[in-house]
């Protein structure tokens, strides 16, 4: 990529239909499917599968991707920028808040100050060989699962919205985004113009209700990761649960399919950025956006236990 997708007003849509069918980010018209691209590090020994598995997506009609710096320490944005050129209508989302921890324990850190934040964006930038990153999630640790924040890495959300706000005056973002945020920290940062909300979020985890409504409300994507339940053992697997097998049963698809398919039926402003290295499962995702869930399927899974208080990961 050698120049910014949002430095347009409107992407080019791709050639196919959008995934999912339309929805919105920001000021932007999106497949309401696009990709997360954290696994695609499982790929790291094959790159040309990982370039292979992005170009089917898009061709599939996603048409936003997920990533960060600190997804395989610039493996994956690397990715981004050798597979997308600007015409090819691709909006890129990325993430702050967190640096590439590559010797450590966790392959990511707590860098949540604000010159962490203008610094990562820069290397965001230089990564993905973008003029603008048409939108950066401010990755705050306010929420699990996963890093905390501790010490000096407490940031109050208004210095973080500052510089946030200023790298979008300066043109090196299109738009903010926030991701692992309470619904107080949500609320306050409203007057900085959020376009979408990234926390973990699915038919097992729904401990988010409240603030997909308030997002809903203000036409704020919102936009879970770990929809399926995440790769990660300790963390329950949407597939898995007997109401959505038997719901897939009846339907003739899979447990994943029905999972991302209740998700895109739960609320009109998700986005869904379900991830996976597998091509079969791309397929099988995408076409989730196809299904139909009449009402009697909606009501067994809205009566689906969530068991996001079981695991402490
Ligand atoms: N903001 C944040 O802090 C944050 C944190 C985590 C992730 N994210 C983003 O959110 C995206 C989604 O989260 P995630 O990838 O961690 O978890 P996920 O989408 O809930 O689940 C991924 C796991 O499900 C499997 N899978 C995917 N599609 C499948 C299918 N159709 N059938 C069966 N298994 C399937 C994948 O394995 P296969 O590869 O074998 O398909 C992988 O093990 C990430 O890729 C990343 O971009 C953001």
């Amino acid at each position: 990529m050698n120049d910014s997708t949002a430095s347009s007003p409107q992407p080019a849509p791709s050639t196919a239909a959008r995934a999912g069918g339309a929805g919105r980010l920001g000021g932007l018209t999106v497949s309401r499917i696009g990709f997360g691209a954290m696994q695609l590090d499982r790929l790291r020994a094959d790159p040309r599968a990982a370039v292979t598995l992005l170009r089917r997506a898009v061709e599939l009609g996603a048409d936003h991707i997920d990533t960060a710096q600190f997804y395989g320490d610039g493996f994956v944005n690397g990715l981004l920028r050798d597979t997308f050129r600007p015409n090819d209508g691709v909006v890129i989302v990325s993430k702050v808040g967190a640096d590439p921890n590559p010797d450590g324990d966790l392959p990511l850190r707590p860098a949540q100050r604000p010159h962490q934040l203008r610094a990562s964006v820069e290397n965001n930038l230089a990564a993905l060989g973008l003029e603008q990153i048409p939108v950066v999630n401010l990755r705050r640790l306010d929420a699990g699962p996963g890093l905390r924040a501790e010490g000096d890495q407490i940031i109050d959300v208004d210095d973080q919205l500052a510089v946030m706000t200023a790298l979008r005056d300066e043109g090196k973002i299109g738009a903010i985004g926030l991701s692992g945020v309470s619904l107080d920290v949500l609320r306050r940062a409203l007057p900085a113009d959020i376009v979408c909300v990234q926390n973990a979020y699915s038919l097992l985890q729904r401990d988010d209700e409240e603030m997909l409504q308030l997002c809903t409300a203000h036409q704020i994507a919102w936009v879970p990761f770990f929809p399926l339940g995440s790769a990660f053992a300790q963390l329950p697997k949407v597939a898995d649960d007997p109401a959505v097998v038997d719901v897939a049963r009846s339907l003739g698809c899979t447990p994943a399919q029905i999972g991302l398919a209740w998700l895109l039926h739960h609320a009109p402003n998700l986005l869904l950025i379900p991830g996976t290295a597998d091509a079969s499962h791309l397929h099988d995702n995408i076409a989730a956006g196809t299904i139909a869930l009449d009402d009697d399927a909606m009501s067994a899974l809205d009566t689906v236990r969530p068991r996001s208080g079981d695991v402490q990961p």
